[in-house]
């Protein structure tokens, strides 16, 4: 058991008043050890990604898979260039759209730099610049690209809050830094930059409209809504995000949706719902949660991985979630959501 360090940074204050702890949480990161951290996606579990080292103890921490690659994350442009190939025009119109932003871009790896632990054997390496002014600190003040994945023991819903990491990874890191609540709630759009056309391996909180604007034509993987295609991006074949109780995405009216809730509970099951504030009146169910406002996405986003870890606090045998628009950062929801669900299914009884 580690002794896990927390500092917290209240960002209403100037960032320098922080500077000393954000230079302890630094230092630890430079002695190969692993540290949480908030992004404007998703808390992130830092270490040196140039050490084999530092970066074993972030699959140990987490539970992770070893062929699922991390992300890189990086402060300046400049760092890039050490370890990944821009080899488009392309590329350099998402970096000066986006960055720093939730787009993760998948690049040629140069050899000899990064631990190989890494890319998980790949040879590409996927890039991102937090736009959060804690990350940033953090990462010029360690001076190394800082390998990160989302702070959540593997299988579980990413955390947004420093108490999401705690209660995953207590004792198992050495320190978190607690930026209090991350804004977007889901993670980085990740999008392949190896062909001419960019391909989203990952939806998330860069739309592929916005991209769309900005490059042109972008592709979607395939693997990621075709069954009997494997996703280009490891991670995505995974069930994630799942809360404890087994969880079903509903297709119908609110009414055939009531008819299921009541259906369970003559079964003598607990049910949970996951709706929005539109409705969270409407449905008599044994818990009703809602994440946010059907007309407003991105509060849908925010509040997501929140509520899903709410549920575990409860006493229900099963959740029924509301589906979404696919429009936007409803890409992003619904496939979380159907990672959440492991797939299952329920449309009306008739
Ligand atoms: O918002 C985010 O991206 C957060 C914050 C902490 O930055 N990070 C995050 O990392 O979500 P993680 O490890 O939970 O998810 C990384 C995803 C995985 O699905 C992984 O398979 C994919 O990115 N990925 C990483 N490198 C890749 C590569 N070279 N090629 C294809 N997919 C890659
Ligand atoms: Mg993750």
């Amino acid at each position: 058991m580690l002794n896990t360090k927390r500092w917290s940074v209240d960002l209403k204050k100037d960032l320098s008043t922080y500077y000393p702890q954000i230079k302890q949480a630094a230092l630890l990161l430079q002695q190969n050890e692993v540290v949480a951290f908030p992004t404007e996606t998703v808390y992130g579990l830092g270490a040196n990604a140039k050490e084999t080292e530092a970066v074993k103890k972030i699959y140990e921490a987490k539970g992770r898979p070893s062929d699922n690659p991390l992300i890189v994350h990086i402060a300046e442009v400049q760092q890039l260039h050490e370890f990944a190939q821009i080899e488009n025009e392309k590329v350099k119109t998402l970096m000066d759209a986006f960055w720093p932003g939730a787009l993760t871009l998948v690049l040629p790896c140069k050899p000899g730099i990064l631990s190989k632990q890494v890319t998980a054997g790949l040879s590409t390496v996927g890039v991102r610049m937090p736009d959060h002014p804690v990350a940033l600190e953090l990462i010029r003040a360690a001076g190394l690209p800082i390998a990160a994945p989302s702070a959540n023991r593997s299988g579980k819903p990413s955390p947004t809050l420093a108490d999401h990491v705690a209660s995953d990874l207590d004792g198992r890191i050495a320190g978190i830094v607690d930026g209090g609540s991350t804004g977007i709630g889901v993670e980085s759009t990740v999008v392949s930059c190896i062909d001419e056309i960019p391909v989203i391996l990952r939806p998330g909180g860069i739309t592929k409209e916005a991209l769309e604007e900005v490059v042109g034509t972008v592709n979607v993987d395939p693997g990621l809504t075709k069954k009997d295609e494997a996703p280009v991006s490891p991670g995505m074949k995974y069930t994630h995000y799942a809360p404890e109780a087994q969880m079903y995405m509903f297709h119908g009216s609110d009414e055939e949706m009531q008819c299921h809730i009541q259906k369970y509970q003559a079964e003598g099951l607990k049910v949970g719902v996951l709706t929005t504030e539109e409705k969270k009146e409407w449905f008599a169910a044994d818990v009703v949660f809602s994440c946010g406002r059907r007309e407003k996405p991105e509060t849908v986003a925010a509040n997501l991985y929140r509520v899903l870890r709410q549920f575990d606090e409860t006493d229900v045998d099963l959740i029924i979630s509301e589906t979404f628009s696919e429009q936007g950062v409803g890409s992003a929801i619904m496939n979380r959501l159907q990672k959440a669900a492991g797939g299952r299914n329920l449309s009306s009884l008739k």
